[in-house]
């Protein structure tokens, strides 16, 4: 698999959860399905950040680069705003949608332009190096949403990945015992 197949396929996992949270039954259902998608797209963009925003950057140019972080900027603002309300705040459903579009804008430029762009002037080999990087990075990735921080990098991303999942085991323990 190359590594715009690989990421492409992440995005329709993320339509998917959508999809879910607009049919789910209550606001439990909601709350479970919101913190699926947080995580799924905190993983999502720190990988593209720190292993393939580099290269494409290289190869399609600097400002593509700056476009795309920006983007992912915006769509974490807006996921750390529906973490704070994940209990079943009636804001959810306004601030979800509100992520399901900004991830339909950034999903349309990265598929319809960038990755073309991107396969177009890099050889398989590297496109399948970069779909194993990817994979390699996904469970060091951080879980969480960071939009006071500029993109994860090499440096950053696993240290913010490894805080985020101490803080996961700690609030799962919160669950399991209130
Ligand atoms: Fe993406």
């Amino acid at each position: 698999m190359d590594v715009t197949e690989l990421l492409t396929a992440q995005h329709r996992q993320v339509d998917a959860l959508f999809e879910r949270y607009a049919t789910a039954a209550d606001t439990d259902a909601k709350a479970a399905i919101a913190r699926e998608i947080v995580t799924l797209l905190a993983k999502h963009s720190a990988v593209e950040e720190i292993e393939v925003y580099p290269a494409i950057g290289e190869v399609v140019g600097t400002a593509t680069e700056e476009v795309l972080n920006e983007q992912h900027m915006h769509l974490k603002r807006i996921l750390a705003d529906v973490e704070h309300c994940a209990g079943g705040d009636e804001r959810m459903d306004q601030l979800v949608g509100d992520a399901r579009a900004a991830v339909r804008a950034h999903v349309a430029v990265e598929e319809n332009e960038v990755f073309a762009a991107f396969r177009a002037q890099v050889d398989d080999v590297t496109l399948r190096e970069l779909a194993r990087k990817v994979e390699d990075r996904w469970d060091r990735a951080p879980t969480h949403p960071h939009p006071n921080q500029p993109p994860a990098n090499r440096v950053t991303g696993p240290v913010v990945g490894l805080v985020d999942r101490a803080r996961d085991a700690f609030r799962r323990e919160e669950r399991s015992s209130s």
